[in-house]
């Protein structure tokens, strides 16, 4: 076999790069023209797409869709969504019409802050350096000002600056623990431009301030990076009617037993990590194709929710329910942080889209449509779970899915569909069906 080893790839042009592929895989010659296939036709919005990231040799489709009747703080908006998951989007469109009815989603803001950290080592005495930070602040603040007057011309812009002794991770070890506030953008170059001029100004001042003896001017910078954990910048959305009200077309007994069942599905999550990680799954399959379909990072938007859920020591599922007096009340509280300009979201024409779709919500507007997506998903899916079982929906997915593998025709699919009404959907079951279907 060849080596598939190469040298100097990222120079190569887009058609070197699939050459590379056929000839290192044996690959059809013809895999060009699939490539050119899945590439949108106007070849300066693909420029746009290519240039997102490196090596590219052509898009990889996913199916944007919309969720309409979701009531956010009394607006109707349709969701724009990214997500190549069967049964997600019909979900969130349950859901969304459901609460719709129901006086829809309550979402408020519940701060904005965002983090990052300077780890660095000295090996002086700590609680001198204590005594030296307002100082040190000071030089930190004055020197990064060129980096901050735009934001804070915006209303961001640096909100605190910590010194913290941290020996038990490692001998001599500090951070600079940093606040900032970035409106509407994810802020991600900022914080990061901010704590390396940080980092920078530190090293000045253990190098030239006259109250550091001369054996103890090195201080290392170990790194200056943001945090993606912002338990700061949260929101909570939350959902109440009746109980009497939660099932469409059934008694007040069977929807008073179906609260309770869902009381209770929500209350393992709270004590069960294995359910809870399922729990959770269940509620970024809607933050994260939200969160995609407007260019945002879904593994920030991920990493900070799954530390979020740990935040009191174990890993617990994030929404709650409460039954009380009779009311049915559901909710979530989210740390999340994201942007609406800059970024990809400024530039992919889908993302543009999408923000279009939400009417070009600010930050906190956008964090507020991400935490209902995640209350949304979890409805339905908690719903189902509790009702039907999770597979009814999924196997009129997996089946169109299957149908779709098998290609087909659009008019045979009703009475295959029928078949399989009330029978277990497999892709041998579906194939022996259409073996025999066909031959009639
Ligand atoms: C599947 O993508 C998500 C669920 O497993 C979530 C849940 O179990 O709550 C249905």
């Amino acid at each position: 076999m060849p080596s598939r080893s190469i040298q100097g790839f990222s120079k190569y042009n887009k058609e070197q790069r699939i050459d590379a592929l056929i000839k290192k895989y044996g690959f059809d010659p013809l895999l060009g023209t699939f490539l050119k296939s899945c590439e949108v036709n106007d070849e300066s919005v693909q420029k746009i797409i290519d240039d997102l990231s490196e090596n590219p040799i052509s898009s990889f489709p996913f199916p944007f869709s919309v969720a309409p009747n979701f009531v956010v703080n009394g607006k109707n908006l349709f969701f724009p969504l990214v997500s190549e998951e069967s049964s997600v989007v019909a979900a969130l469109g349950n859901a969304a019409g459901f609460w719709a009815k129901r006086g829809g989603f309550h979402a408020e803001i519940l701060g904005t802050e965002k983090k990052g950290q300077v780890h660095f080592r000295w090996n002086g005495n700590s609680e001198y350096l204590q005594s030296l930070f307002p100082e040190i602040r000071e030089k930190l603040l004055a020197e990064s000002a060129f980096l901050t007057t735009k934001m804070e011309e915006r209303g961001g812009g640096i909100t605190g600056i910590e010194l913290k002794v941290l020996p038990h991770i490692l001998p001599n070890y500090y951070q600079l623990d940093a606040s900032f506030e970035t409106c509407d953008a994810m802020g991600a170059n900022f914080i990061n431009s901010c704590l390396e001029q940080f980092g920078k100004s530190l090293q000045d001042f253990f190098q030239t301030s006259p109250k550091i003896s001369e054996g103890q001017r090195e201080c290392e910078i170990i790194m200056a990076i943001l945090s993606n954990y912002t338990p700061e910048s949260r929101v909570r959305v939350w959902v109440e009617c009746p109980v009497s009200d939660l099932l469409d077309g059934k008694t007040e007994t069977e929807s008073e037993a179906f609260a309770r069942r869902f009381e209770q599905a929500v209350h393992i999550s709270q004590l069960d990590v294995s359910r809870a990680v399922t729990h959770n799954k269940g509620i970024f399959n809607g933050i994260d194709a939200l969160a995609v379909a407007t260019g945002n990072d879904f593994r920030a938007i991920e990493a900070c929710g799954h530390a979020f859920a740990s935040r009191n020591g174990q890993y617990s599922g994030l929404t709650y329910v409460q039954i009380l007096e009779g009311k049915f009340r559901f909710s979530i509280e989210l740390a999340l942080a994201v942007g609406v300009v800059g970024g990809v979201t400024a530039v992919h024409p889908m993302a543009k889209l999408a923000m279009k779709i939400l009417d070009n919500p600010s930050a906190k507007e956008l964090m507020m449509c991400l935490a209902v997506a995640g209350l949304a998903s979890n409805f339905a899916a908690v719903k189902a779970l509790v009702s039907v079982g999770i597979q009814k929906g999924h196997m009129k997915m997996h089946l169109s899915n299957i149908m779709n593998q098998l290609k087909i025709p659009e008019d045979k699919r009703a009475e295959i569909q029928a078949y399989f009404q009330d029978k277990t959907v497999s892709f041998s079951a579906v194939e022996e069906y259409w073996k025999r279907f066909r031959l009639l």
